[in-house]
């Protein structure tokens, strides 16, 4: 899917927001500065909108690796795993141990093989203009019939 501009992402972000369930797995994946945190702040802020809690910046977990995000009765725990070498590392965070409702979205989530069935995997990609980019998506499990047109209204 080819967006515009960040109000098309918004538009996306609320749908894909509205889909997202409580035990739920989003991979985030493409170059530095394309867009991630961005998708994951306008998820993070509609949710907190929805379920009537305060609207809070949802800031880049590059260093601190992990930032959570209370929503009412479930959490949002968004990592970025850019600083992460290796798969030593990787089961210290101990991601996917915690189940019990929290969505996971995860940027640069490369070095993670052993995937939750059911997840959205998702991937931009910059395009000539400065806001537009390409949206590739990936869904498995209850994702699978993904059906990115809809999202767009
Ligand atoms: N259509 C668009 N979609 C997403 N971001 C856009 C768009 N147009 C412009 N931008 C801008 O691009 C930047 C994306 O930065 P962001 O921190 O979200 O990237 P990132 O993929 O998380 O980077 P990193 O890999 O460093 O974590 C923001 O400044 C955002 O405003
Ligand atoms: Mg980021």
């Amino acid at each position: 899917m080819i967006i515009k501009s960040l109000n098309q992402l918004q538009l996306i972000s609320n749908n894909i927001a509205e889909k997202i369930s409580k035990k739920d797995c989003i991979f985030l994946n493409g170059e530095i500065g394309v867009g991630k945190t961005t998708l994951t702040r306008m998820i993070v802020n509609y949710l907190q909108k929805r379920e009537g809690v305060k609207q809070t910046e949802v800031l880049s977990p590059t260093f601190n690796l992990l930032y959570e995000y209370q929503i009412s009765n479930f959490k949002i725990m968004h990592y970025d795993l850019y600083r992460i070498k290796n798969s030593k590392e990787l089961d210290q965070l101990g991601i996917f141990k915690e189940n019990e409702s929290t969505i996971k979205i995860i940027e640069w989530p490369d070095l993670i093989t052993d995937r939750p069935k059911n997840r959205l995997e998702l991937e931009l990609k910059y395009l000539k203009k400065e806001d537009e980019r390409e949206i590739i998506f990936k869904g498995h499990g209850e994702w699978k019939n993904i059906n990115e047109y809809k999202l767009q209204n």
